[in-house]
């Protein structure tokens, strides 16, 4: 109607044939962005354009000053595209190693950072049950993307966008609130993962799924429960992140590297994990060798207090900053490069551990593994004492206890 009022009546045939071209470019636009715009800024843009509530009309001026043929040209880009383009091949949707995020949180983000900043996968889906966290975070990361080698970044609460993923990473759930344990937890996040793990499988069967919203064993059990997919191929971050404190904490008090320290912690991500002070060592040189009595009570060295700091150093993190989740970002980045190069790196995650140190529960608790493009691949079959096999089993029983009450149907 504007078009036909600013315009004499011999043009109007010209005109109809332009706006039926600029509609149909229009419609190719919506199409093209779909994809790549975020979701409340495509409905924004479109909804106006389709009500003709212009938005422009916010900012006080007339909306008549520009004419609709003017705003039209806002969609002309895709002709560009396509003078610029010759289209030769459509784009493969899923490159092979697309990683998906389940929680938008701050442990979400941080693995999300982890994985872009190291160039860990050139392909993220992020999903979140909250789309405005979600979109923010999307839209950040997308803004950075020339700056990280072009990354791929999907972002919705539609976990279609989640499809063919290679690894699916779950930092979905509430986090620990003061003096509350990681078992405390277990009820809530379950039922979150017993509602969104079965929609993740449909959309990527072949995915290795990889759980750190705690308590990790226990909810990387209900995993692999409800999802039905290969033990192998459901791992929990475990005791990878624990392991790497106490590398720290002991590199530390000798002031050498953190990475020249070989050591483990095996069992529960929680208070009942096991320090395994039988193999700590620097270049082969075992501290037992040295000190019998490392990591006991009677050690006068007091060694043993590194490891009930690891215990509490989760705890401490989170009463210091509100949350934890820079090393757990990092420890899952590790984890994710294993699986995606088929790296078969040995590091401590949760694992089913039945049948291994006389254990005889279908639980889930960290062993060193050595993991690859299928999940865990081996399970170390540790030379542990007579005191850490003891000390395993009671952290297998710890976390039985509390899982046989959790229904995973
Ligand atoms: N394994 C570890 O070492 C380790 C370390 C730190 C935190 N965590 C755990 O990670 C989890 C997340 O911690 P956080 O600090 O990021 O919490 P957060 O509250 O910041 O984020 C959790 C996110 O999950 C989302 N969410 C909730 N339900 C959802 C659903 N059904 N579908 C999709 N998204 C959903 C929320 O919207 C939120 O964005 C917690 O369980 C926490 O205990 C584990």
């Amino acid at each position: 109607m504007v078009l036909s009022r600013m315009l004499s009546i011999s043009l109007l045939p010209a005109c109809l044939r332009c706006t039926i071209r600029l509609i149909s470019r229009r419609s190719l636009a919506t199409r093209h962005f779909r994809r790549t715009l975020p979701p409340t800024i495509l409905s924004e843009v479109f909804t106006k354009v389709k009500t003709k509530k212009l938005a422009y009309a916010d900012f006080g001026k007339d909306a008549t000053t520009e004419s609709d043929l003017q705003r039209a040209v806002s969609f002309v880009q895709p002709c560009l595209k396509e003078e610029l383009l010759c289209k030769f091949a459509e784009p493969v949707q899923d490159c092979c190693h697309k990683v998906t995020v389940v929680g938008s949180g701050m442990v979400g983000v941080a693995i999300t950072n982890s994985l872009l900043l190291q160039g860990i996968t050139p392909h993220i889906a992020m999903v979140d049950a909250f789309p405005k966290k979600l979109e923010g975070e999307g839209m950040d990361y997308s803004h950075g993307s020339v700056f990280l080698d072009d990354p791929r970044i999907d972002f919705d609460t539609d976990f279609c966008i989640t499809s063919n993923s290679k690894v699916i990473i779950i930092a979905a759930g509430v986090r620990q609130v003061k003096g509350e344990t990681r078992l405390d937890l277990v009820q809530r996040n379950s039922e979150i993962l017993k509602n969104i793990i079965p929609t993740l499988v449909g959309y990527s069967p072949n995915a290795v799924f990889l759980i750190v919203s705690n308590p990790v064993d226990i909810l990387s059990w209900v995993t692999w429960k409800v999802s039905g997919l290969p033990a192998s191929r459901v791992i929990g971050s475990g005791t990878h992140l624990d392991t790497a404190r106490f590398r720290y904490l002991i590199a530390d008090r000798l002031g050498i590297a953190p990475s020249s320290v070989k050591a483990y912690i095996i069992g529960e991500h929680g208070e009942s994990q096991v320090p395994l002070w039988s193999g700590v060592n620097v270049a082969g040189v075992q501290f037992r060798d040295i000190l019998p009595n490392i990591g006991l009570e009677t050690d006068e060295e007091r060694w043993y207090e590194i490891s009930k700091e690891v215990v509490r150093l989760g705890p401490t993190v989170r009463c210091l900053k509100g949350y934890s989740n820079t090393a757990i970002g990092l420890s899952v980045g590790d984890i994710v490069s294993c699986i995606l190069k088929n790296s078969q790196r040995v590091i401590p995650v949760s694992t089913l551990i039945q049948g291994h140190h006389e254990v005889c529960h279908e639980t889930f608790l960290s062993l060193p593994c050595s993991i690859g493009e299928n999940g865990v691949n081996n399970i170390v079959r540790m030379r542990i004492t007579e005191l850490e096999k003891k000390q395993f089993q009671t952290s297998a029983n710890v976390v039985y206890n509390v899982q046989k009450d959790v229904k995973t149907s």
